[in-house]
């Protein structure tokens, strides 16, 4: 397994250019199963997460060339609707392919993903909305078996906002008989980039982005194949800003990020005394000087993202006072604390909440990579920490961060990757 190695306290300067969105790009792939023919994705980044949904797809019976940036998924009429658990288990957004298949074949095994590091993140939801639609719903021996004759329009409320939920339904009401209504649907920017999409292919939705919306489905064979670059990775574009920030005397200009995706996050950057600038498109990052603390509570979108908590944590050990920061969304996202806390950061952690006291020294040690997110944070206390951090079990990371150490290295950081280090 491959470690990184970071030797922190150098500012950062230079342009860092954003990759295609990991959390677009998966359920962009599962919805080319709604039509037969060949479709071709742009700008996708070279992820692991991506790998795997290629391996799904041609499980499948559907045949994908995959040479980032770009993802060819080949026409194709004879799909076999299956997703065994040795790839679900690898990655839970492959139970995005229910929706289609369902829709599109009228039937579906899917394996239950079960839980993951960050919670139990069930998909009853998800469920819901297709028992909605008509679909019949039995659980066997850790699959879910949808059956359905063709799924008709419905309106559907979720109990609660659900990304991949309201992904997975809305691309299931494409092809359903009929309207449907989506209900506190999730407003991410990833759902409105596939509603996007799937509109591209001949869909009829509305209201992408906001809590309600309403899909027209289409016949059977109605939807095309379609051509399309993807937004940019407004995460990673997060994770590069705080990345930037830990440092006095960075200036960083993170290309291709959209601002208005990462309002939340940008409010309390400046909070904080982070100058934070528009330049074209792309956001500039300085830090000119000691920073101070703000307190956060992740919300779904618009609300501050869950994705950044961790890494805006770590810039709050650096910052002068008590942030507050409280995870709303998953009950098990504070795994990187106590790692933070072997680098001497001052965290007191209540549950989902964790009080971090700062300025702090931090200080370079070997620490464990437990999830995606937390990888990325113990990269950037890497960055601001003295002597060696070394982050073990970084495959994490290279589920969702394209090139990393070279883009750090090409903003002057000291990182390294060491292949096999345990
Ligand atoms: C998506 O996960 C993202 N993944 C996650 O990004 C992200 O953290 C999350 O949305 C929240 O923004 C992808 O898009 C592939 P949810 P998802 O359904 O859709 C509960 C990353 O780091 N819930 O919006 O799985 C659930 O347990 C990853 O890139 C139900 O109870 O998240 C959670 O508490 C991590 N029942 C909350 O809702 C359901 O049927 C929000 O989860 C569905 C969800």
């Amino acid at each position: 397994m491959d470690a990184i190695r970071v030797r922190g306290g150098k500012p950062l300067v230079g342009k860092v250019k954003v990759s295609g969105a990991k959390n677009a790009a998966l359920p962009i792939l599962c919805a080319t199963l709604l039509s037969d023919g060949e479709s071709k994705l742009r700008n996708v980044p070279a992820l692991r997460d991506i790998e795997t949904t290629a391996a799904l797809l041609r499980f499948l019976g559907r045949g994908v060339n995959v040479n980032a940036p770009e993802v060819v998924v080949e026409a194709g009429k004879d799909v076999r609707p299956e997703a065994p658990y040795e790839l679900v288990k690898q990655m839970r957004a492959s139970v995005l392919v229910l929706g289609p298949l369902l829709a599109r074949f009228g039937r579906a095994k899917v394996s239950l993903p079960g839980g993951c590091a960050i919670g139990a993140r069930p998909i009853d939801q998800h469920l819901k909305g297709f028992e909605a639609m008509g679909a019949t719903i039995k659980l066997e021996r850790g699959y879910v078996i949808a059956e359905c004759g063709r799924l008709r329009g419905a309106e559907v409320c979720f109990d609660l906002p659900t990304v991949t939920g309201t992904e997975n339904v809305m691309m299931a009401a494409a092809l359903a008989k009929g309207r449907s209504t989506l209900v506190n649907c999730a407003r991410e920017p990833e759902v409105e980039e596939l509603a996007r999409v799937l509109n591209k292919m001949g869909a009829e939705i509305d209201g992408a982005g906001t809590d309600v919306i309403h899909v027209r489905g289409r016949e059977q064979g109605e939807l095309l194949p379609f051509d399309h670059a993807i937004i940019p990775d407004r995460i990673e574009a997060g994770t590069y800003m705080c990345a930037a920030a830990m440092n006095e005397g960075s200036d960083v200009i993170v290309e291709g990020a959209e601002i208005q995706d990462l309002e939340a996050l940008v409010l309390k950057m400046r909070q904080a005394g982070v100058e934070v600038s528009t330049e074209g498109q792309s956001i500039r990052i300085r830090r000119t000087g000691p920073i101070r603390s703000v307190n956060v509570t992740t919300a779904p979108h618009p609300g501050f993202p869950t994705d950044m908590q961790a890494q805006f944590l770590v810039l709050m050990t650096t910052a002068k006072g008590e942030s507050v920061v409280s995870e709303t969304i998953f009950e098990n996202r504070m795994m990187h604390v106590p790692e933070l806390q072997r680098m001497n950061a001052d965290i007191a952690l209540r549950g989902n909440t964790a009080v971090v006291s700062g300025p702090v020294k931090l200080t370079g040690a070997s620490v464990m990579a437990t999830d995606l997110r937390a990888s990325a944070s113990l990269i950037i206390a890497g960055l601001a920490a003295e002597g060696e951090t070394e982050v073990r079990r970084v495959y994490h990371l290279d589920r969702g961060y394209e090139h990393i150490e070279a883009k750090l290295g090409a903003l002057g950081a000291s990182i390294e990757r060491v292949k096999g280090a345990m």
